[in-house]
């Protein structure tokens, strides 16, 4: 039985960057949050149909994200030494920064973002443009064989139907090949209190303890898990055919998870009491700010932050502007609280006084970067894992 724990309100879809023209027409869907008592998976209670999120206007372009290509770059790197895969699959290539480290005879590419799979197809990588499901992966079987390794990253909990997502894996793996995805933790999520991490793209977020239950109903074996920093902590995670040994980090993952309650309907309503105090305390801490006569800019146009800015009703009255280095996003307004999004170099940052942090899971790389600012007294504001002010 799926039981709701969390209602953040009246949500537009997160990457939706809009112009003025369009506030009218902007579509908005309930983003309420379940708990599945049976796999222990979390999932948004109604889904937003895909299209109206990954089309060719998809704004997230990876490879804009400096700290993200050399990410990439790592694990593509870590993959080659640990499996010396034949070939490679990506399913969600975006804009090719992990498939890039990879020979383009031997890669396939699918992503269902037009402008990225040409991107990556203009470089000569075989690209689907395409959702990921059991029908593709058939056709790629027939074109180019089973793969050996198989890769996405902050993808596959886009899917909705993860039944058929983790059957069409199976479908194209080969015997002894390895299926290796990362995707943002719920544990992290829980501990961190970064309830920004749910929008329409995550309809579902993972536990370790949720998808070693559904690995295993499409024959797939959980075999390994890494704990990554990216994205506030994410896990990668290894899977593969048949009986294969299962390392120790598996064991230690589950326990984990177990003692901190991710079995118990109870920690997701500690948790939803705990989102609903986060959103007070920022309310009042931007609007004494305000008060003062303080401006305040963001940085960072994250999906994050949509869900922020809406769920605590936050707009240009109290942020007067977000700086994003995605051009795409530039010129363009935050979804549904309409705050105007610039290029980072069109604003002085020393003419506001405080910067939230809509990218807070960069906090090093912007803290840094950004070293003038905090020089000349000015402060950054998150609320990962509590509303505080950084100097
Ligand atoms: P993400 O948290 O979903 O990866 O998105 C990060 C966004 O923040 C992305 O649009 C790029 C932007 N960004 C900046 O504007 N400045 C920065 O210094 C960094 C690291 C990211």
């Amino acid at each position: 039985m799926k039981k709701e724990f969390l209602d953040l309100g009246r949500q537009p879809i997160a990457n939706k960057f809009l112009n003025k023209e369009d506030f009218d027409d902007e579509f908005f869907f309930d983003l309420k949050v379940c708990w599945d008592e049976e796999t222990k998976l979390v999932s948004i209670k109604d889904f937003v149909e895909p299209e109206r999120i990954f089309n060719d206007d998809y704004p997230y372009h990876t490879s804009n994200s400096f700290p993200m290509v050399k990410h990439f770059k790592d694990a593509a790197e870590m993959l080659k030494k640990k499996f010396n895969p034949k070939n490679v699959l990506e399913i969600g290539s975006n804009d090719g920064p992990f498939i890039t480290n990879f020979d383009k005879e031997t890669s396939v590419c699918v992503e269902p973002c037009g402008n990225f799979s040409l991107k990556t197809a203009h470089m000569g990588y075989q690209s689907y443009t395409s959702f990921w499901t059991t029908e593709l992966s058939e056709k790629i079987k027939s074109h180019h064989g089973k793969m050996d390794l198989i890769y996405a990253a902050n993808c596959i909990c886009h899917i909705h139907d993860l039944d058929d997502a983790f059957s069409a894996v199976a479908n194209l793996l080969s015997d002894d090949g390895v299926f290796v995805f990362e995707d943002p933790s719920l544990l992290k999520i829980l501990e961190r209190g970064s309830y920004d991490q749910i929008y329409d793209e995550h309809p579902h977020i993972f536990s370790v303890t949720a998808l070693n239950n559904l690995l295993r109903r499409s024959g797939l074996t959980l075999f390994r898990v890494d704990n990554l920093s990216v994205h506030g902590g994410s896990n990668r995670i290894y899977a593969a055919k048949g009986n294969v040994e299962v390392e120790q980090s598996v064991a230690d993952n589950l326990i984990e998870e177990s003692i901190f309650g991710i079995n118990h309907f109870q920690t997701y309503e500690i948790f939803a009491k705990r989102v609903k105090d986060s959103k007070d305390e920022l309310l009042r801490c931007l609007g004494n700010l305000r008060h003062n006569g303080k401006k305040i800019i963001c940085i960072g146009a994250t999906a994050k932050s949509t869900t922020v800015f809406n769920y605590c009703g936050i707009g240009p009255d109290l942020i007067d502007l977000i700086t994003d280095t995605t051009e795409a996003k530039q010129g363009m307004f935050s979804p549904g609280s309409h705050i105007p999004v610039v290029d980072r170099k069109s604003v002085n940052l020393n003419d506001y006084d405080y910067a939230f942090l809509g990218a807070w899971n960069f906090k090093d790389v912007i803290a840094n970067k950004e070293r003038e600012f905090v020089e000349n007294g000015g402060k950054f504001i998150t609320h990962v894992p509590k509303i505080i002010m950084l100097s």
